[in-house]
């Protein structure tokens, strides 16, 4: 079925059925490989991986649980940098019952949160990677829940980022929920702070200073992690300003071991899923957000300074300060009518603030940038059904947001055009019925033109690429692709590009009956909507990363959470991927042409 030469975007394979299959599924001719896994090793003085004696400190120097986003940046010929976020942890799956108690289970919970950075080579067959030997790499890194970070931007040492560990408001301890993210022109890696708010217990009343505030943001106090046990700033109600401290957009720069990771307070404070930079016609750093909450709302920032495309130490200082000076954005999308046959229409960036000069009336800058979505809500954007990842194609300059789904859409969201779904179609079962449902259960991709082709333009037009699910269902929809030939796909959630700009995508939380996967299609040409599936992922996992590699021959991503099932434990397990144990671990996985 595949061919050599060209790599994967040119490539024709036969695309992977839906299936329930407990391994990874790549078409015929390809080969896949665990490239790290949780609990490898990272450090000369990383302990041996064993399940029955984990230690809070061993898991700081090994890499970390359920990867998500995935980042690589060639070092040299054969060499790159893998950089991953570690969302969450899941201590059912993690830990054998009754052997730790409470507490150890915590602190080995905060250390297996966070990111890591792993130095890897190319392997032996062409298009395979591998784990450099920790004893010669130089560049791992882990960052976890302890991780000092500092806090840039304009709301750097604001009151509300003070708390009695921190009275600067400068100095942060930790990332949590770091879903996806986005490697920049400059070489960092940007990684978005999203659930932030399921880390926070209480043990009394919550401050009433901040009612709105942790409304809005699904502060309750109601988190059961219970953290609060090991470390008392997660107690809502007695530490009410360390929430104000989550919920942002972390800078790391991975070609520097000792550097400061950064939380940018200038891209705005929300359940950021990610964050993908392009540079505009005059040279602005482009950074496209999306924040994943039924009903929430796209933002992009648009630095103030310029890019410096040199090389050199100057140009790499001045590049790192883009992300603190900028106008931040939220987006309204304005349909032009269903009779056309087509979800599209035009739409609008509203600045919400300067780093200086806040837009929004009654709210400083400040206010703006730590109540994002109170902020928001007053200029009248577009309520979107679950922003996630969203990323400019490098090669026909579009940007195009998975919108995973909302359950709510037609009920208590009302139905727009770039919204349009009050019902949709599912099905239980591989193979079994398609049932009609309320709402929007498989999503969409949205393709924004910006004006004139300029990521800083405040216009746009835009439309909806896919309505996805299956091809038998009457409302999907695959850019006017014969339907009978594309492949179900449901619940986008990240994007990618190969160098050919077709996009790649994968999915969490298939509603199909299926495992969930990846998938490519082009956006031009007589293929525009062509929908392949390349492969789905083990039992109870979301396929995450999805990276193609410069060279175009290795197709990277990150395995999440497999064996999260109902009712799944350590003793019972759904899943035992990869194979190397008898219960699963979360691995970043290459595929290739093999
Ligand atoms: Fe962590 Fe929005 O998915
Ligand atoms: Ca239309
Ligand atoms: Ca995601
Ligand atoms: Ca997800």
């Amino acid at each position: 079925a595949a061919r050599r030469g060209g790599g994967v975007g040119t490539a024709a394979f036969t695309p992977v059925k839906p299936n329930r299959s407990d391994r990874v599924v790549v078409p015929r001719g390809y080969r896949s490989d665990v490239v790290v896994k949780w609990g490898d090793r990272l450090f000369k003085n990383s302990p041996e991986f064993d399940v029955d004696s984990q230690t809070p400190q061993s898991a700081a120097l090994q890499f970390g649980y359920n990867n998500d986003y995935v980042g690589v940046l060639p070092t040299g010929r054969n060499r790159a940098q893998l950089v991953t976020n570690h969302e969450y942890t899941d201590e059912n799956l993690m830990f054998p019952t009754g052997r730790y108690d409470s507490a150890t289970i915590k602190k080995i919970a905060i250390q297996s949160h966070g990111m890591s950075v792993v130095d890897i080579r190319r392997g032996r067959r062409l298009g395979s990677w591998e784990q450099v030997p920790v004893r010669s790499a130089r560049g791992n890194r882990r960052i976890t829940g302890t991780t000092v970070f500092t806090v840039a931007g304009p709301a750097a040492g604001e009151k509300r980022l003070r708390t009695a560990a921190d009275p600067t408001g400068r100095k942060v301890r930790g990332t949590f929920g770091n879903c996806a993210g986005g490697t920049t022109p400059w070489g960092t890696v940007l990684s978005g702070e999203e659930n932030f708010n399921g880390y926070f217990d209480k043990s009394g009343e919550l401050d009433a200073r901040y009612t709105a505030s942790y409304a809005r943001y699904g502060l309750t106090g109601s988190g059961s992690r219970g953290w609060s046990e090991v470390d008392p700033r997660f107690d809502l109600s007695t530490e009410p300003h360390e929430p104000f401290r989550f919920g942002w957009i972390v800078e790391v720069d991975p070609s520097d071991p000792s550097s400061s990771p950064r939380k940018q307070t200038m891209l705005g404070r929300f359940k950021h899923e990610g964050a993908n930079v392009a540079i505009s016609r005059g040279g602005r750093a482009v950074a496209y957000m999306g924040d994943d909450e039924r009903g929430d709302y796209i933002y992009k920032f648009v630095s103030a300074r310029r890019f410096d495309p040199r090389k050199g130490r100057a140009a790499r200082r001045r590049n790192l300060q883009l992300l603190t000076e900028g106008t931040l954005y939220v987006a309204k999308f304005t349909g032009d009518g269903t009779g056309d046959g087509v979800y599209d229409g035009t739409g609008q960036w509203i600045p919400l603030t300067s780093d200086t000069k806040s837009f929004v009336p009654g709210m400083s800058v400040a206010d703006v940038l730590i109540d994002t979505r109170l902020a928001a809500d007053k200029v009248g954007p577009t309520k979107m059904d679950r922003p996630e990842d969203i990323e400019p194609n490098p090669v026909n300059g579009k940007v195009y947001c998975a919108l995973t789904n909302n359950s709510n859409r037609g009920t208590s969201y009302p139905t727009d055009e770039a919204n349009p779904l009050a019902q949709s179609q599912t099905r239980a079962e591989l193979g079994g019925p398609l049932t009609t449902r309320s709402g929007n259960r498989n999503g969409y991709v949205l393709e924004i033109s910006p004006g004139k082709g300029d990521h800083a333009a405040t216009t746009f037009t835009w439309d909806l690429m896919l309505v996805c699910g299956d091809p038998d269902a009457p409302e999907t929809y695959f850019a006017g692709y014969p339907k009978q030939q594309v492949s179900p796909i449901s619940c986008p959630d990240n994007v990618a590009f190969d160098a050919v700009g077709n996009l790649w995508i994968s999915t969490d939380g298939n509603q199909l009956g299926s495992h969930d996967g990846l998938f490519r299609v082009p956006v031009s040409g007589a293929k525009r909507g062509h929908v392949e599936q390349f492969l789905t992922v083990p039992t109870g996992a979301e396929t995450c990363g999805p990276l193609i590699s410069a060279d175009q021959r290795s197709v990277f991503i990150a395995v999440q959470h497999p064996g999260e099932t109902d009712g799944a434990t350590f003793e019972n397990p759904s899943s035992t991927w990869p194979g190397t144990d008898d219960f699963p671990r979360p691995a970043v996985v290459v595929n290739y042409l093999g």
